[in-house]
């Protein structure tokens, strides 16, 4: 059993891609594993001032105190990630930022969603390049759905075509992430990181 955070991060009173993380936490709980959702706007982190490893051990905020023992224990991370004006979502982006270190050495995937066709496929490419700067190995396997309301409903359940090609794609998501993340805890129990 693996330990995963699937992160999402929009602060809109109308959001809809909590469907989207709603169902992945459900669908790896599915295989077995032990999933939290990292909902942003719930962790209410301030804009970033100080990164969590900016402040003296035991007087950061407790929230990024929790977040950042979390972080450091998870095998993996999925990332879902909503599109604005083309580029990532601020929240999520915030939230992110105040780790370093904290991320290095664990697969990350990335499952966008928008309200159009095109899925956050900008987004997707944007979260790609900035999970690999933070040390994470980033997985080729990805989930793009949109439009996201006609994809999932308000239960967060796959409906019609889109949603059985989202269960569909689900499972090479989910293979490739599980064999990363086998792969990833193996090699940190045989050799530490080297820094
Ligand atoms: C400020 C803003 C900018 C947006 N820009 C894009 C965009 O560039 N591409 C896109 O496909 N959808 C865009 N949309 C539509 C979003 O895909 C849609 O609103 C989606 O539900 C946002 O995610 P959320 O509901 O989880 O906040 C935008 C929405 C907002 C509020």
């Amino acid at each position: 059993m693996s330990s995963i955070l699937v992160l999402y991060g929009s602060y809109r009173s109308d959001r809809m891609g909590i469907r989207l993380a709603d169902y992945i936490v459900a669908r790896l709980r599915g295989r077995g594993d032990a999933v939290e959702l990292i909902d942003a706007q719930a962790v209410g982190l301030p804009m970033l001032d100080r990164m969590y490893k900016e402040y003296q051990p035991g007087t950061a905020p407790d929230a990024m105190e929790s977040l950042a023992g979390k972080i450091k224990a998870a095998d993996a991370f999925v990332f879902v990630t909503g599109e604005y004006n083309w580029g990532v979502q601020p929240g999520l982006k915030n939230l992110t930022d105040h780790f370093l270190e904290e991320w290095f050495w664990r697969p990350a995937a990335i499952a966008s969603y928008s309200a159009g066709r095109l899925s956050g496929a900008r987004s997707n490419s944007a979260w790609h390049s900035t999970l690999s700067e933070m040390g994470m190995v980033v997985i080729s396997s990805t989930l793009t759905v949109g439009p996201i309301a006609q994809t999932l409903d308000d239960n967060a359940q796959p409906t019609g075509e889109a949603g059985k090609a989202l269960d569909r794609a689900f499972l090479r998501f989910a293979e490739d992430l599980a064999w990363w993340t086998e792969a990833t805890k193996t090699q940190r129990a045989k050799q530490p990181p080297p820094y």
